[in-house]
């Protein structure tokens, strides 16, 4: 059991004791003033000392204990007032106030004499002041003047070896697993025909997760705004698991890339860092194992495609070009599999104009590579417009056929986003 005596002492009577319960604690005992304390996370016992000063410990020392949270804590303090009085009394609670969640195992109180400075201060006191030094105030002083003696470092010492030594030898309770669930994170669609995709993850994710509850956030502020029905934001879904006592979650990011919209997922998880540990995963174009695993999957759902057709998918791509090297990884790696696979963006690069003299054969047939077919896959790639990639590839002389299904519909897709967690 690591075991750490933190401490403030400005005239040195709390050292004393701080020193004497180290001591009791064993060699491997860390002992430091608060100031240079190391973290308490590393430390499974941890006693703090202070003098108190107008009814409070030191700031260094109460700055240390706002850090301590969910230990085992012993708590000593030396005063000028009696030990056992009122004041003593409420100077403990106070401090043990400061400490979040911590279970006080041991507490230790005794006088301790005051510097000869303060004492002169005390005894010039005005008659008429409620602190005027009177027979009453010179007995405690003299007594506090004698403290902390060796009597009340060995009871010190002897109480917080004692707290130790139970600590160590209480049956470990067995860990309680923290209380889990699962967050599918989509940008959102006002499109009705997307809910199909969003629904074929979500049940890939609790056919792989059944024992997590699961929950959907939608990322865009402009699809929450246009559609009622729309999901949550992140932030209001990893709020809600917070205010229902959950500790962790498996985060799935339904993008493609990791663009403008995938950082901003990351931030708003980081900012829940310290109540949710979130597991968040990576998009498939990011890395080059996943982007093969996942266009393994893309393909599986494609029907077998006629030796005169070819198929352009239409990826959303970013107008920045952030996203631009990993939508051409995604395209160059599809070429590698079949020649007659080609991948153009509506925003950014690849784009479609360089495309079109690479395509052979009678017939294209277009598929969204976009999770869910909404307005890009309806009016960009398949509407009935003059620039729409369906009138252009027929203007060209092409016969064209359009898929409407997003890739979340395929289940092959459906489940390597299930399985990334
Ligand atoms: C400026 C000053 C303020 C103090 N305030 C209090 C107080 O509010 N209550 C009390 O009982 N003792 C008070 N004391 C006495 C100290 O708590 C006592 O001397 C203590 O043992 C000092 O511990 P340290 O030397 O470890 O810092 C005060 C002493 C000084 C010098």
């Amino acid at each position: 059991m690591k075991c750490l005596v933190v401490y403030t002492s400005r005239s040195g009577n709390t050292e004393k004791l701080a020193r004497a319960i180290a001591a009791a604690l064993g060699p491997e005992c860390v002992l430091a003033a608060a100031a240079d304390a190391p973290p308490p996370e590393n430390f499974d016992f941890i006693a703090l000392g202070f003098g108190v000063y107008g009814g409070w410990p030191d700031g260094d020392l109460r700055s240390y204990m706002k850090r301590c949270r969910r230990k085992n804590v012993g708590l000593f303090m030396t005063l000028g007032a009696w030990p056992d009085s009122e004041h003593a009394f409420l100077c403990m609670g106070r401090a043990e106030g400061l400490l979040e969640n911590c279970t006080t195992r041991v507490k230790f109180i005794c006088q301790g004499g005051y510097t000869p400075e303060h004492l002169a201060r005390m005894k010039s006191r005005p008659a008429d002041s409620p602190h005027a030094w009177d027979a009453g105030r010179e007995a405690r002083v003299a007594e506090a003047m004698k403290h902390p003696d060796e009597t009340d470092l060995r009871i010190a010492a002897d109480r917080f070896r004692a707290a130790a030594e139970k600590l160590r030898n209480a049956p470990p309770r067995p860990a309680k697993p923290p209380k889990r669930a699962q967050v599918l994170a989509v940008f959102g669609s006002t499109v009705p025909g997307a809910e199909a995709s969003y629904r074929a993850i979500e049940d890939a994710m609790r056919e792989r997760h059944p024992e997590l509850p699961l929950f959907r956030a939608c990322t865009s502020y402009a699809v929450r705004s246009k559609c009622a029905a729309a999901a949550p934001s992140l932030s209001g879904v990893l709020m809600r698991l917070v205010r229902e006592g959950y500790a962790a979650a498996n985060l799935v990011v339904g993008f493609l890339s990791a663009g403008e919209e995938y950082h901003k997922v990351r931030s708003e998880a980081a900012a829940f860092g310290p109540q949710l540990e979130l597991c968040v995963t990576r998009p498939p174009l990011s890395d080059r194992a996943g982007l093969r695993r996942f266009l393994g999957a893309v393909l599986a759902g494609l029907p077998e495609r006629a030796p005169d057709e070819c198929v352009l998918f239409m990826g959303h791509g970013h107008a920045g070009g952030r996203s631009d090297f990993q939508y051409m990884a995604a395209a160059s790696e599809l070429a590698g599999l079949d020649p007659a696979l080609h991948l153009a963006c509506v925003e950014g690069e690849p784009s479609f104009d360089p495309v079109l003299p690479e395509l052979r054969g009678k017939r294209v047939r277009l598929v969204p590579f976009m999770l869910v077919a909404g307005d890009h896959a309806l009016n960009d790639m398949a509407g009935d417009g003059p620039e729409s990639w369906k009138s252009r590839l027929e203007a060209a002389g092409y016969e064209t056929e359009c898929v409407l299904h997003g890739l979340g519909e395929n289940p092959a897709v459906a489940r390597y986003f299930a399985e990334l967690v």
